[in-house]
């Protein structure tokens, strides 16, 4: 499979691993552009670069990995279509306050899909850090497994979401 990622940091890259190992195609983008992800090609051999519009039309499935407060810089049309595996979270002293989030009336991911409206939005990858998707990955039937937590409307998609990321650091 091909997997676009918008957004390079601890977390794109994490999971560009576990994507590169799985035998999945990759191609990471940021905000500053492929020529800054040079050094992110060298450590992560076997990985592509682009810019977001290239992420975006490289792969049905794409990670969003980015602070939150950027959300809204990825145009939905690129996204029309597509699977979003949402990784992202809302820190106010981080991403500035957003009134809606701090009064509890919606979530992140709602206000995503809501921007993305015509994609598939799947909450992944959230509620784990970066490092620990490098450490704790474990094969189907460990006992110390630990399942990832999914959500979003389309129930296969988000099982697929989910089980690519459970079967442990070889399979994204
Ligand atoms: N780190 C964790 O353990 C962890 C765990 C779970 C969830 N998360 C969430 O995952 C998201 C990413 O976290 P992170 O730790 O990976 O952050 P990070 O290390 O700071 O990396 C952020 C990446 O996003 C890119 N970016 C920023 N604005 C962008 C835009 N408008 N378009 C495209 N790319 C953009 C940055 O590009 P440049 O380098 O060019 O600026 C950078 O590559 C956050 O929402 C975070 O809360 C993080």
């Amino acid at each position: 499979m091909k997997i676009g990622i918008i957004g390079a940091g601890f977390m794109g890259r994490n999971i560009a691993h576990l994507a590169l190992a799985a035998g999945h195609e990759v191609m990471l983008s940021n905000a500053r552009g492929p020529k800054s992800l040079s050094s992110v090609m060298s450590n992560l051999p076997g990985s592509q670069v682009g810019t977001v519009e290239q992420a975006t039309q490289f792969a049905e499935v794409i990670v969003l990995a980015i602070p939150f407060e950027h959300y809204r810089s990825v145009p939905a049309r690129w996204l029309e279509g597509k699977t979003v595996l949402d990784a992202n979270n809302y820190y106010p002293e981080r991403d500035g306050h957003i009134a809606v989030l701090d009064r509890f009336e919606t979530t992140t991911s709602r206000l995503l899909a809501e921007h993305l409206h015509g994609a598939r939005v799947v909450k992944v990858f959230n509620a784990i850090l970066a490092q620990d998707l490098l450490q704790d990955g474990r094969p189907r039937g460990a006992a110390d497994r630990r399942p990832p937590r999914a959500a979003g409307r389309g129930g296969r998609r988000r099982s697929q979401a989910a089980g690519r990321h459970a079967a442990g650091p070889a399979r994204l």
